[in-house]
């Protein structure tokens, strides 16, 4: 019995040491300790044992019994620790390896220009108001010295929501909400969507424009005239040639368009500016006594300018795109070139 013993502490010692992993090592050792593993047979069989012998065989039984625990907790430490050398090796990060870049992307070219634009007039003084895309009639058109049968109304090509509320045509209304809240002086942009129904070429049935207003007592249209002048040199060269041509707006007594020299073809005439060699950059005039009257503005105290411009025309005339729908076909290629 000794000896068979000690064979079967051999081969249970040979069986651990092979098992190469928890489950098979497990199972080697029931195979040995379990309920119906051999030792535990030969400790059921402890009885038929002479009993002058049990004491000894009871030992032996014992020794053999803690030798393939500790030889189990041995190997099972072994074990895991393997396992986690492999997985460490599998999973190892050379950190050295350049990271992969992050592709970013860059502001849409409109988003540029709005914001350069707005840079320029804040630099000068004027601070940002915004206001509401669905409008009034009211703000829209007839504080603005439009009223519903006034000729102009077609100029706009308006989007009616109903009788009284429209997308607004421009942001002049904006002007009109701020004089409404703060008296002179008021020293005001506003940018933001507008929405105009046409569409070819040159026009979107939305775009974007900056208007400006400044009100103050003693204000020229030589302060008009410095502060235009400034924006164009400053947004397309300090070369540039400007000039003001006489025009029309209903909210705007005089009213001026302003041109800049045609930037294709340095004012020679082409395509382009249609052989003038003059581009139209915005449009302006000192606020018509109408519309202060509409703010309870005295008209006798103050004067003011405003003035409007579309920032996809400026963009067009400044990146050289002769295709105002380029800019919202949000195709990769084009918008890359501006990042
Ligand atoms: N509101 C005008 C437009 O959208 C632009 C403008 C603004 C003209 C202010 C003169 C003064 O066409």
């Amino acid at each position: 019995m000794k000896e068979k013993l000690e064979e079967i502490r051999l081969e249970a010692e040979s069986e651990l040491k092979k098992a190469p992993d928890e489950v098979s090592l497990q199972n080697v050792k029931s195979k040995f300790l379990g309920r119906k593993g051999v030792i535990t047979e030969y400790l059921k069989r402890m009885p038929e044992v002479p009993e002058a012998e049990r004491p000894e065989m009871g030992r032996l039984i014992n020794q053999v019994k803690s030798f393939i625990e500790n030889l189990f907790e041995k190997r099972l430490e072994e074990i895991k620790e393997e396992k986690k050398t492999s997985m460490l090796l599998k999973e190892r990060v050379d950190i050295t390896l350049p990271g992969r870049g992050i592709r970013i992307g860059g502001k849409h070219p409109i988003t540029q220009v709005m914001e350069e634009i707005i840079s320029i007039f804040e630099r000068m003084g004027f601070e940002v108001v915004e206001g509401p895309e669905v409008e009034l009639d009211y703000y829209n058109f007839e504080a603005l010295n439009i009223p519903k049968d006034h000729p102009a109304r077609d100029m706009q090509d308006t989007f009616y929501i109903s009788d009284e509320i429209v997308l607004r045509t421009h942001t002049s209304p904006v002007q009109i909400r701020v004089m409404e809240k703060q008296k002179p002086p008021v020293k005001v942009i506003a940018p933001g969507k507008v929405y105009r129904c046409d569409s070819d070429v040159s026009h979107t049935p939305m775009f974007h424009q900056v208007e400006g207003l400044l009100v103050d007592e003693h204000v020229t249209f030589a302060d008009l005239k410095g502060v235009l002048t400034e924006f164009a040199k400053l947004m397309f060269g300090a070369n540039i040639g400007v000039r003001f041509r006489p025009s029309f707006f209903p909210f705007t007594e005089p009213s001026a368009e302003v041109d800049i020299e045609c930037v294709i073809c340095g004012g020679k005439g082409c395509r382009v500016c249609k052989n003038s060699g003059w581009l139209e950059i915005l449009g302006c005039g000192m606020v018509d006594p109408e519309v202060f009257k509409s703010v309870n503005y005295d008209p006798e105290r103050y004067t003011g300018f405003a003035f409007g411009m579309g920032v996809e025309r400026i963009a067009m005339l400044k990146f050289g795109i002769n295709d105002i729908r380029l800019f919202f076909e949000n195709d990769i290629r084009f918008l890359r070139q501006f990042s």
